[in-house]
């Protein structure tokens, strides 16, 4: 056994000292040899790119390669040496090669060939070895340190809010509920009504649909927080950009208004954006290449310039006088489909737009109300191949403004009377946003479905891995 600590492929790669010892560990992406020679391209996750790894075959023997096949594991020690071939700067001669574990090439379902991405979300537990999959969870995993960084910098507090509420924050009633009762039998009340008293937290709980009236909450202490976790939703909408369970980044902050709250998300997004332009060049560059030949310009694009704002009257105004055939009609008061918002962005302005004060009747119960009577201070940020990527308000601190519009909704205040309370104890203007976490994946990678850029997706009908 050799004493000198595995290197990540990425690494060596990037290393000039060669002819020195080094130890690897990956697996086999491909292996071709002959009487002579063998090459094993392995790869370890580090990065997209693969290491040769150069084996004498009389060596080690021709038997000896037999079981080494694509998607067995290995561990490699040997001399790292600059490669005479093309296409690669260093190489490694191989010393020793421990198999660690086999792949039969008559199951392994990943071969040399491409797969397509329908095919390859069948075998989800196995897809993070495909170099598009790779490629995609390594941009997710920097785009969530760049998320926590962005806001460290800033000041902001990262705040935990949970993930079991009683309230729905959204007021869309799509939640799923958290229960431990018995559903063979279920307690009743007298009226017949089943008895929440009886459940494990003494009421009515569900998965939580949004951070944000707990975030809230933070902001009135912290003066700026931010959630990042897991939201869930039981929208039985199947398309390709909604999921049952995603990720929300929700910044709130104290004394923001609505255009701080604009400029917060501009520059957030394209803080996220040049990070991924800076740190993530190889991946990017290969996805660019295999599925989105625009994906660089469009990233350094969006970087560059002025996101447009307006606000939903005047956006609303533009897709009726623009001639054009929706599928679903356009009018004053009706919420906006994707197919608008894109219209917005890629047609007319061809570039993000932000639109701002929404009708009331399409947004949630807690934005500030406008001097109209008739809008609230909504904001949706809506990108290019996306759609609405994020959603954010001013919040209304009116506490009986905010009590009139939840009795208009016909809301049950109970489980939110904290919410409703915080507005007595010195209320401050604020506001925040939520940035869907996968919709930004989606906008970096260039992918089309968004059950492509989170490893596990859940959808109708679908949770399995
Ligand atoms: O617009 P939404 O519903 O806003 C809120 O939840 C607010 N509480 C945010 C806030 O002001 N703090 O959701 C915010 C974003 C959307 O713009 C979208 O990017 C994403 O979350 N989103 C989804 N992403 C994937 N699948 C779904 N089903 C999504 N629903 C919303
Ligand atoms: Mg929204």
């Amino acid at each position: 056994m050799s004493a000198i600590r595995r290197s990540r492929i990425a690494d060596l790669l990037a290393s000039k000292e060669f002819n020195r010892s080094v130890d690897v560990k990956g697996w086999v992406r491909t292996i071709r040899g002959n009487k002579y020679v063998n090459f094993v391209h392995l790869n370890d996750g580090s990065t997209v790119k693969n290491i040769q790894i150069v084996a004498d075959t009389e060596k080690f023997g021709a038997e000896f390669f037999k079981p080494i096949t694509t998607g067995a594991c290995i561990h490699v020690v040997g001399t790292l040496v600059e490669s005479q071939g093309k296409g690669q700067t260093c190489e490694i001669q191989a010393d020793t090669i421990e198999i660690y574990g086999t792949a039969d090439p008559e199951t392994y379902p990943l071969q040399k060939k491409g797969h397509s991405l329908e095919f390859l979300r069948e075998i989800a537990y196995l897809r993070p070895r495909t170099n598009t999959f790779g490629a995609i969870f390594r941009i997710r995993h920097n785009m969530a340190y760049a998320i926590h960084k962005f806001f460290n910098d800033k000041g902001f507090y990262y705040f935990h809010t949970p993930i079991i509420t009683a309230s729905d924050a959204e007021g869309a009633g799509s939640m799923f509920q958290v229960t431990t009762l018995d559903q063979n039998n279920l307690p009743r009340t007298e009226t017949g009504a089943i008895d929440y008293t009886e459940d494990f937290f003494g009421g009515q709980t569900n998965l939580t649909v949004s951070g944000q009236l707990e975030g809230e909450l933070g902001a009135m202490a912290l003066g700026g927080i931010y959630t990042f976790g897991p939201t869930f939703r039981a929208e039985n909408s199947n398309t390709p950009r909604h999921l049952a369970e995603f990720w929300m980044i929700e910044p709130e902050v104290a004394f923001n208004d609505i255009i701080d709250n604009m400029d917060l998300a501009e520059e957030f997004m394209k803080y996220l954006i040049q990070y991924a332009l800076d740190n993530c060049q190889d991946d990017i560059a290969f996805l660019n290449e295999m599925f989105d030949k625009e994906l660089i310009e469009r990233l350094k694009f969006v970087v560059k310039n002025d996101f447009v704002r307006l606000t939903y009257t005047e956006g609303v105004k533009i897709l009726e006088e623009s001639g054009h055939k929706f599928e679903f009609p356009v009018f004053w008061g009706a919420d906006l489909q994707s197919e608008h918002e894109r219209y917005l962005v890629e047609n007319h302005f061809k570039c993000p737009v932000i639109l701002t004060d929404y009708p009331k009747e399409i947004k949630s119960f807690y934005m500030k109300q406008n001097e109209d009577g008739k809008t609230v201070r909504a904001m949706d940020v809506l990108f290019p191949k996306i759609g609405e990527i994020i959603g954010g308000s001013e919040r209304e601190t009116d506490y009986d403004k905010l009590l009139n519009r939840t009795k208009e909704l016909n809301m049950n205040t109970d489980p939110i009377w904290w919410y409703l309370d915080i507005r007595k104890f010195g209320t401050a203007p604020h506001s925040g946003f939520g940035l869907g976490f996968e919709r930004l994946i989606l906008f970096i990678t260039g992918m089309a479905n968004i059950r492509d850029v989170i490893p596990f997706p859940r959808t109708p009908n679908s949770a399995e891995f």
